[in-house]
């Protein structure tokens, strides 16, 4: 069941005798001891949770391509009506359902088609390329900043430069003035834990209440909009149209809020997640500093090796079989893309990270999932990450991890590390 558990640090979730049991400190260390065991053992799994745990690169790949069978829809999801995480108790939805029934990410055609194509056209590859310049510069005045402060000894990677990046971006082009950043950051950062699996109560009560306030900055800085239409990505969407159909405000609100929050709590793991790797497989770091060009080849590998976006959901629409294993309609779907990834039927040696390893650019790795839903902002990741990576090739020549024992954070949807310290 979905109800509260409380897992901290190093604490497990429910005990169980489940095979493959993803709540767990062991996991959150290191989840693809688990999934290569379940892959063999039984890669579609009905887990003691409820759901269905799906794990081979094959049958991800045929529930992504068949969203009629396979839905996004929020409010299909099991047992949604009644889970405290969508409904009060008076039967009206939290402000984080609310906010989220809207996000494009959650809904399926013909919803999805007409919000993706409104938003599509505000978010155009031509709009993100000309952050490229201001990306650049952005990398390198974080970095500028954190050597200021190197009295620590240390730089952190997260902290100093994934983290502020994203949002600095996504907060540039979105608009949102300076002064607001940090706030708009903390209530992002608040909402992560909201679709993560097995989210405690008081964490599901702040991810609400960060909703909420979300809501009301951006209903403000939409009206101010309006009354000033600027050159910013809120003001393109607010007049964006296609053939006479325009966003509502809500659907404006809520898609923002997915940009700001899927354009973060990913690509700070893609830059964190990808240095850690690259540092603990120093060859592999090395060779970048020896060919540059190979940064590109080097990004998809890293989505490939240790997704940032692990898990997505879906839901069956009618009873369906899959892997040998039947999936009944209403039943709930756990899609581990982190273990696709690292699926031996499709990538010789796994679990060795190669930046040189060819084919799988940009495709068929999954860390930006596939088919219709497929990353709107793969790009904008892509070119942050880009930035990121070759500024420190190009500043630190002798980056080095400080800490041992990498420390990871407890959402196992959005894996990643909470601080990534470093020797210049
Ligand atoms: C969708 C991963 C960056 C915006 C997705 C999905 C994945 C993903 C796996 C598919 C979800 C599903 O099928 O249910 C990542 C990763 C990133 C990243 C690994 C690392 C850099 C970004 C950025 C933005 C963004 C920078 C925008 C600023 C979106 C949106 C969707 C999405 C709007 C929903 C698309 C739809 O439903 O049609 N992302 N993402 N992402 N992503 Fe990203």
């Amino acid at each position: 069941s979905s109800g509260p558990v409380s897992i901290s640090d190093e604490r497990d979730g429910p005990p169980s005798r489940d095979p493959f049991n993803p709540f767990t400190a062991a996991f959150r260390r290191d989840p693809y001891p688990f999934y290569r065991r379940i892959r063999a053992l039984d890669p579609v799994h009905w887990s003691f949770v409820g759901v269905w745990m799906v794990t081979r690169h094959a049958d991800i790949l045929r529930i992504l391509k068949d969203p009629a069978r396979f839905s996004s829809q929020l409010s299909l999801w099991d047992r949604y009506q009644s889970n405290p995480k969508f409904r009060s108790l008076t039967g009206e939805p939290t402000p984080c359902a609310a906010v989220s029934e809207q996000m494009m990410i959650f809904r399926d055609p013909p919803s999805q088609t007409r919000l993706r194509r409104l938003v599509q056209q505000a978010f155009s590859p031509r709009v993100v390329q000309t952050m490229r310049p201001w990306i650049e510069s952005y990398v390198d005045r974080l970095l500028d900043e954190a050597e200021r402060d190197f009295s620590r000894g240390h730089i952190d990677i997260i902290g100093d430069l994934a983290w502020p990046l994203p949002v600095g971006v996504i907060s540039e082009m979105l608009g949102v003035p300076q002064a607001d950043r940090d706030f708009i950051r903390l209530l992002s950062r608040r909402f992560a834990p909201a679709f993560a699996p097995m989210t405690p109560g008081p964490a599901m009560d702040a991810a609400n209440e960060a909703c909420a306030q979300f809501v009301a900055y951006f209903r403000d800085l939409a009206q101010e909009r309006r009354k000033c239409l600027g050159p910013d990505l809120l003001s393109a969407l607010l007049v964006a149209e296609d053939t006479g159909d325009r966003l509502t405000q809500a659907e404006v609100i809520s898609n923002c809020f997915l940009l700001f929050f899927a354009g973060h709590e990913t690509t700070v793991n893609l830059i964190g997640n990808g240095v850690n790797a690259l540092l603990r497989n120093r060859d592999q770091f090395e060779r970048l500093q020896k060919d540059p060009g190979l940064v590109p080849n080097a990004i998809e590998e890293l989505l490939r090796y240790d997704s940032p976006f692990q898990i997505v959901y879906r839901n069956a629409v009618e009873t369906v079989e899959i892997g040998g294993r039947t999936i009944q309609k209403g039943e709930q779907i756990f899609v581990f893309l982190g273990s696709a990834n690292r699926d031996e039927e499709i990538y010789p040696r796994p679990d060795v990270l190669d930046v040189t390893r060819q084919g799988i650019s940009p495709l068929p790795h999954v860390g930006f999932g596939h088919g219709i839903h497929f990353c709107l902002g793969a790009a904008l990741g892509r070119l942050e990450a880009h930035a990121a990576l070759s500024a420190l090739l190009r500043r630190y020549p002798r980056l080095d991890i400080v800490d041992s024992v990498p420390q990871w954070g407890d959402n196992i949807l959005l894996r990643g590390l909470r601080a990534l310290p470093v020797k210049l």
